[in-house]
């Protein structure tokens, strides 16, 4: 496979071929030039001079993007950095990620938008699109310059991590939002009622001892927002969507014409609240994970369309960062390298979610979402590629990891699927070959 590195003409052939706009995977062959799709036969064998690789049925799909990503770079580079998280990124299928801009500086002045863009150009393994900050230092006090981040590259504006809880800022920040069309990623969370939380509030809390929030904190925050989205017009996107409740809303606002988008984690989309019975730190992520019934509601939501894509939210923290009591560890899950086949292997059982669904809300759904390009598999796109064997069985082992972290619950876990590598541009980014 590693020969076919530097080729940049050739046709890749005996594939099945996802197309995730027409919601089909078909036998079929692509013709890569100059980096991008040139032609694409749907059946048949290819007539032409140029070198064939031939991919042996194994599913070929445009690369995944993941619209919220934390690469950490620049301050905290210890637990990742623009280099690490893209090579994480490209070994678990993606070839674009949004990066969040809890950074160190925070990213909220053109300087660290350029930097991150400069420092991409040179070292990373797959697109990185930036989220700017929406209010200065993440404070929730004054509102950056959008207009300038904008200018400077910046596709989206968030303070994730942390919630704005002054509806006023957030009400002016989703006006001036709105005329640099820019969406705004909310974070949602009550600060009050989440204040000293380790885990959700419920029968776990109690018998485990740690303190919860109800799931009320993260709809009262959701209730707010997308009532400032609906008073300013704007565009509002909900993060890591974790409540039934928190869907319903949504639901509702979308009904009535809200411009508002959501998007769910694979770790609330697979991980409930009784398995921190362990108390791994590992586990611990904010917002934190539900009970069953709030999986099934995610999982119903993106059947229906309420929630419109998935994100990873990859959360690097160090070993150390985790190694300490269960109050203390900062929250976060990793998930770039995990996330198809923890869903190929809990979600798609082909009556629920067929490959292609999945497939789907990994690609062009949270492209249409932010407004990016790619996730098609169409004439003239760039050759962005997911290579998946989707039956492939492996264990996910630590050493394996191309992140510069390891905080995932998921180490020693069996998963059926597995990313072989993506094609950036044309050009093969192994994973495992
Ligand atoms: O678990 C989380 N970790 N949730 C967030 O909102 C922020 C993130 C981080 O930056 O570590
Ligand atoms: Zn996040």
């Amino acid at each position: 496979m590693i020969k076919w590195k530097d080729k940049r003409e050739f046709w890749i052939t005996g594939a099945k071929l996802a197309d995730p706009e027409a919601g089909k995977i078909k036998s079929g062959s692509v013709l890569i030039q100059k980096g991008r799709i040139s032609e694409l036969a749907w059946q048949g064998a290819v007539q032409s001079d140029l070198p064939q690789l031939d991919i042996g049925g194994l599913v070929l799909s445009p690369g995944f993007i993941d619209i919220h990503t934390h690469l950490r770079e620049p301050g905290y580079e210890e637990k990742e950095t623009i280099e690490t998280g893209t090579a994480a990124a490209a070994a678990g299928g993606y070839t674009a990620v949004v990066c969040m801009a809890n950074t160190e500086p925070v990213v909220d002045d053109p300087s660290i938008v350029k930097f991150i863009l400069e420092k991409s150009a040179q070292v990373s393994h797959c697109r990185v699109y930036i989220t700017a900050a929406l209010t200065r230092n993440l404070e929730g006090v004054h509102i950056n310059e959008y207009h300038l981040l904008r200018e400077a590259g910046a596709v989206a504006l968030s303070d994730d991590g942390k919630f704005v809880v002054d509806s006023r800022v957030m009400r002016s920040a989703l006006e001036y939002a709105r005329i640099y069309n820019l969406p705004v990623i909310a974070h949602c969370e009550d600060t009050f009622l989440t204040a000293g939380a380790l885990m959700n509030e419920s029968y776990s809390s109690t018998r485990l001892g740690l303190k919860g929030t109800p799931a009320a904190a993260e709809e009262i925050a959701v209730a707010r927002d997308v009532r400032l989205a609906e008073l300013t017009g704007s565009r509002l996107h909900v993060a890591h969507v974790s409540t039934a409740g928190a869907v319903e809303l949504i639901k509702k606002a979308k009904r009535k014409g809200v411009p508002v988008t959501a998007e769910a984690s694979p770790h609330h989309l697979t991980l409930d609240d009784t398995m921190l019975e362990t108390y791994d730190r590992n586990l611990k992520v904010n917002p934190p994970l539900r009970d069953k019934k709030d999986i099934e509601a995610l999982r119903s939501g993106l059947r229906e369309g309420t929630i419109d894509c998935i994100a990873t939210d990859h959360a690097p923290h160090t070993e150390i960062d985790k190694q300490v009591e269960f109050d203390f560890a900062p929250p976060g899950i990793m998930g770039l390298e995990t996330a198809f086949a923890q869903l190929n292997t809990e979600l798609v059982d082909g009556v629920e979610f067929s490959l292609v669904d999945l497939i789907r809300l990994l690609t062009i759904k949270p492209a249409q979402t932010l407004s990016l390009p790619g996730g098609k598999l169409a004439r003239g796109e760039p050759a962005d590629l997911v290579l998946i064997d989707p039956d492939e069985e492996w264990v996910l082992e630590k050493a394996a990891l191309r992140s510069k972290s390891s905080n995932t619950p998921l180490l020693g876990k069996k998963f059926r699927g597995r990313v072989q590598g993506v094609f950036l541009e044309g050009k093969w980014e192994s994973a495992i070959l």
